[in-house]
């Protein structure tokens, strides 16, 4: 990571969409983004970390009205579970995280979003034109991706008169043709290429830097920034013109500058935009156009300095080479990785797994074979053992690693290199090669390098056989020598991995004695031989415990319920357990059949509406662990909102896309400040109740009535 003569560094992810719950895609750009920042204050630079959500515009006011919400309340929603999702991964400002979650909600945001707008306005492109202009826009938008799609972006439909597909989301665009203000864009083509040319850092990986200047060599069509109000309402108002809304990226993308104190003096005296700005974004690749083309271009126009660097990551695919999307309902949700993995397991995953700027495939099996070799048999066991040796054979505390000359051909026969600057060596060029490739963003390649620790290490012990040496009197010295040099390279792991697994280092580094932090340590600072003899070591706990695969894979696959929940999804109003009524009144004897418990009239069964349904979205509600919130197409013209006690036995991406029966005319009724509108059917089996979901074996149309 370039300029470490830089006193400050700022690092962003990208503020991810309010108007659905994050994902694995999303974790997983803060897990790096956290992981770099606590490099880099590690190394001694002040960092200031930035996350948050991306607030306005025609999805999330789509997203409330599905949900029956206001646009600030579904952004209030989705923040809180974002807050609360953070803090369980240990990646809020508590557990030493982000600095600050942004919003862009925010009043100090729209103030620098108006002055960012102005100074754009009143500025003239590189071929002397304004920079703003008004006219026309007419074209096929995505609403998911907040974006007009060229012929080249979208799936062409099927039949004249359908609407093209988005090509990422796969769902039909909407024609839009309405006043616009543009951004003259097509006068920035050449200062963009100067500006990649003259700084190759500029976008990184190379393959995402070619991309992004063929597409600007192939010429740039201007681009509209404003949508009429009357289409968007939910935005920051054009500045002077309040019958427009700024265009989501343009207001989202200026949350970078905003969230240190442009265009905000109280802010600016808070944080900084003159002490941290420029920032390092880490962004997904679906979105290195509009953060290495777009963002660039309204900076110039601004007369605001460019970014540091722009670095592109590939995306978690599923097992079809598919992009991990809600609205392909093929996510890994964050609750099951959070149940069944440990942060830190997660995280080394995640950096180890994805070679940086690669795509990645995710699976819970290599998730778990990872955690049980790397980390339980690996590092853990490393870790392990040395602590152990040292309190069975040098009284729990370290000994020194020095072999005087008398001792060395004795140690020599025992397999160990006598020469310990051969050892120091080795460390501090794998220390070296480290820091270089975590500098290159090659996180995995860097583990690597670090798990070749390890494996020395490891190899050293079962070479020296210590507890042989234990056993002669002679080779106390060699035994030593062991322990010193295995505590002495688990110490320097602990440093260097911090950043990585900042729990996990913290526990060993504390087993190893010391009472401050790993992640106060600079490992470019690490010197052979800084672990004192002496030092009394802490109670070894286990700090990767092994996963048992078999029985994790059918939990995740099957997930159990106990007493109080499936107690909670009968109470819950939309669940389907429903328990057997008490006889009615009025029953007679002559009235009861095995298994039913009183007769209704066809007539009675008529009242109930029963709908074919297909569930569009399913999210968890946070706080409470027993119901889901769906949104099901019951063939009306607007979605139902639906709240389900099913979220113990169902994953929420499993139902998207699936056909259910709801009973629609039940009357509306709010749980946990929801209002349920509607009940889907299900089966209820056994003891406990658990749901079943009613479905079809035929394709059916939404809508139809079940009779
Ligand atoms: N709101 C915009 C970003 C504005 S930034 C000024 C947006 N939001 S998003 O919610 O769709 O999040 C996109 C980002 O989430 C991606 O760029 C990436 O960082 C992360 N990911 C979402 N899905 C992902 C994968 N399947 N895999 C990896 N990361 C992914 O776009």
């Amino acid at each position: 990571m370039e300029n470490e003569s830089l006193r400050t560094f700022y690092v962003t992810t990208p503020i991810y969409y309010a108007n659905s719950l994050p994902h694995l895609g999303h974790l997983y750009t803060m897990i790096v983004a956290d992981a770099v920042h606590r490099y880099k204050e590690q190394r001694g630079v002040e960092t200031y970390f930035l996350t948050g959500t991306d607030e306005h515009g025609i999805n999330i006011e789509r997203a409330a009205e599905r949900a029956g919400r206001t646009p600030q309340q579904q952004a209030d929603y989705v923040v809180d579970y974002y807050k609360e999702m953070t803090a369980q991964f240990a990646l809020d400002t508590e557990h030493g995280g982000y600095d600050i979650f942004m919003r862009t909600t925010y009043p100090f945001h729209a103030e620098g979003v108006s002055k960012f707008w102005r100074e754009v306005a009143k500025s003239r492109t590189p071929k002397g034109r304004d920079a703003i202009y008004k006219g026309h826009y007419e074209g096929w938008f995505c609403a998911p991706c907040a974006a007009y799609k060229t012929e080249d972006e979208f799936i062409k439909p099927g039949h004249a008169g359908e609407s093209p597909l988005c090509m990422i989301h796969e769902t039909p665009l909407d024609r839009v043709s309405e006043e616009s203000y543009f951004f003259r864009l097509s006068d920035y083509g050449e200062a963009l290429i100067e500006l990649y040319e003259s700084r190759p850092d500029f976008i990184r990986p190379d393959s995402r830097r070619n991309e992004v200047m063929s597409f600007v060599q192939g010429g740039l069509q201007d681009l509209s920034v404003s949508r009429v109000r009357s289409s968007v309402k939910w935005g920051i108002p054009v500045p002077d013109d309040s019958s427009h809304s700024i265009y989501v990226w343009f207001d989202a993308l200026t949350n970078y500058i905003t969230a240190v104190g442009y265009g905000n003096e109280e802010r600016e005296r808070a944080v900084g935009f003159e002490k941290f700005w420029p920032a390092l974004h880490l962004v997904g690749k679906d979105i290195l156009r509009f953060h290495a083309v777009y963002w660039p271009a309204f900076l110039m126009a601004a007369g605001v300095e460019q970014p540091l660097a722009i670095i592109a990551h590939g995306m978690w695919v599923d097992q079809a080479g598919r992009k991990m999307s809600k609205t392909l309902g093929n996510t890994v949700e964050l609750d099951v990785l959070h149940k069944h993995f440990s942060i830190d397991a997660i995280r080394y995953f995640c950096l180890r797994e994805m070679v940086f700027g690669q795509d990645g495939r995710f699976g819970y099996e290599a998730l778990i074979d990872r955690t049980n070799s790397d980390l339980a048999s690996g590092l853990g066991n490393l870790s392990s053992r040395t602590l152990t040796m040292i309190n069975r054979y040098a009284e729990s505390s370290v000994p020194s690693g020095i072999i005087s000359e008398e001792k060395l051909l004795l140690a020599k026969r025992s397999g160990i290199d006598t020469d310990e600057t051969t050892v120091a060596g080795f460390i501090e060029h794998a220390r070296d090669q480290y820091l270089q490739l975590f500098d290159s963003f090659s996180f995995s390649r860097a583990l690597e390098v670090a798990w070749s620790v390890v494996a020395r290490s490891d190899k050293m012990i079962s070479d020296a056989k210590p507890w042989d040496l234990a056993k002669d009197e002679n080779q106390r010295e060699t035994l030593n020598a062991v322990l010193y040099r295995a505590a002495e390279s688990l110490r320097w792991l602990c440093v260097l991995l911090y950043p990585v697994m900042p729990q996990a280092t913290q526990g060993i580094y504390t087993q190893l004695g010391f009472t401050g932090s790993a992640g106060a340590v600079d490992p470019g600072e690490l010197k052979w031989g800084g672990l004192a003899v002496g030092q009394k070591i802490g109670e070894v706990k286990p700090l990767f415990p092994r996963i048992d695969k078999g029985k994790t894979m059918d939990e995740i696959k099957n997930p159990v319920p106990h007493a109080t929940e499936a107690e909670a999804v009968a109470n819950a109003p939309a669940a389907a357990a429903t328990k057997p009524e008490p006889p009615q009144q009025g029953a007679t004897e002559a009235d009861a059949v095995e298994g039913v418990t009183s007769f209704i009239e066809i007539g009675d069964f008529a009242k109930v509406e029963m709908k074919v349904g297909e569930v569009l979205t399913a999210e968890r509600i946070p706080k409470a662990d027993k119901l889901l919130l769906l949104t099901i197409d019951v063939g009306e013209t607007q979605p139902r909102q639906v709240l389900a006690g099913i979220a113990q036995y169902y994953e929420p991406s499993a139902l998207v896309g699936k056909k259910v029966v709801v009973v629609a005319n039940l009357k509306p009724r709010k749980l946990r400040g929801y209002e349920s509108q509607g009940m889907v059917v299900a089966a209820s089996i056994g003891e406990e109740g658990r749901p079943v979901i009613a479905t079809f074996t035929e394709d059916v149309p939404n809508g139809a009535r079940l009779k």
